[in-house]
């Protein structure tokens, strides 16, 4: 797999660990990230596009500024437990996920008030594509809201995740190295509030806008 991920082997991926991620997700948000899901899911209001939205963890959590949520996953595994989450908690009159590839979004331009990532930024293949994405169907003044895993603010942690970084995204499809602030910025983004949280500071949250300028 090398340091590059393509869409097939991260879909084999999570389809194969579909089962065990709320466990193993629910271990590291105790003891390494922190719970960020509910500072993310606050600032979306409108028509919500969520990136890569896994088993559907920050779909209950929504506030009631929030009309409609669009989910997109690659893996069927992964969206068979969002949809069982839509269904238990009763979110099917405002929540809808479909399978796709956020790095190629069958949504129209300008057509999304909020685009929300959380930890998929690590695994998307091409993250570049995917926030260029998010911001052609963002609306002019749309949001991006970014709850990612990248590299520690302390040295020493930073230079470990360089060093295991190739395994990580060999056996984990997860790559430790992906700076959001920045692919958000090559994107054509304004970056309005940024800090780092969680373990040696390894969580990125970023909020940014579409420039008016960008139709
Ligand atoms: C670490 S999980 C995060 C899931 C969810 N966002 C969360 O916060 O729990 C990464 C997710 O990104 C999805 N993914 C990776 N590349 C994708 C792509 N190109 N299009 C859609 N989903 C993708 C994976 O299938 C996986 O479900």
């Amino acid at each position: 797999m090398g340091t590059q991920l393509t869409n097939v082997q991260v879909q084999k991926y999570f389809d194969k660990h579909a089962a065990g991620y709320d466990e193993q997700m629910g271990f590291f948000e105790r003891h390494v990230l922190g719970n960020h899901r509910q500072w993310a899911t606050a600032q979306a209001s409108g028509q919500v596009l969520e990136l890569a939205v896994g088993t559907g963890l920050n779909l209950p959590s929504y506030s009631p500024a929030v009309h409609h949520v669009l989910g997109i996953e690659l893996s069927n595994q992964m969206l068979q437990l969002a949809r069982a989450r839509i269904s238990t908690n009763g979110l099917g009159d405002r929540v809808e996920v479909r399978l796709g590839d956020v790095q190629q979004l069958e949504v129209g331009d300008a057509t999304i008030d909020t685009v929300l990532s959380t930890y998929a930024i690590c695994s998307i293949p091409d993250p570049d594509a995917a926030l260029g994405e998010a911001l052609r169907v963002l609306r002019p003044g749309g949001r991006l809201i970014l709850v990612e895993h990248g590299p520690s603010i302390r040295a020493l942690i930073r230079a470990g995740q360089h060093l295991i970084n190739p395994l990580s995204v060999r056996f984990q499809a997860d790559n430790l190295l992906r700076d959001p602030l920045l692919i958000a910025r090559a994107a054509g983004f304004e970056v309005v509030g940024t800090d780092r949280a969680g373990w040696a500071g390894t969580v990125h949250r970023v909020v940014a806008v579409k420039p008016s300028a960008i139709a």
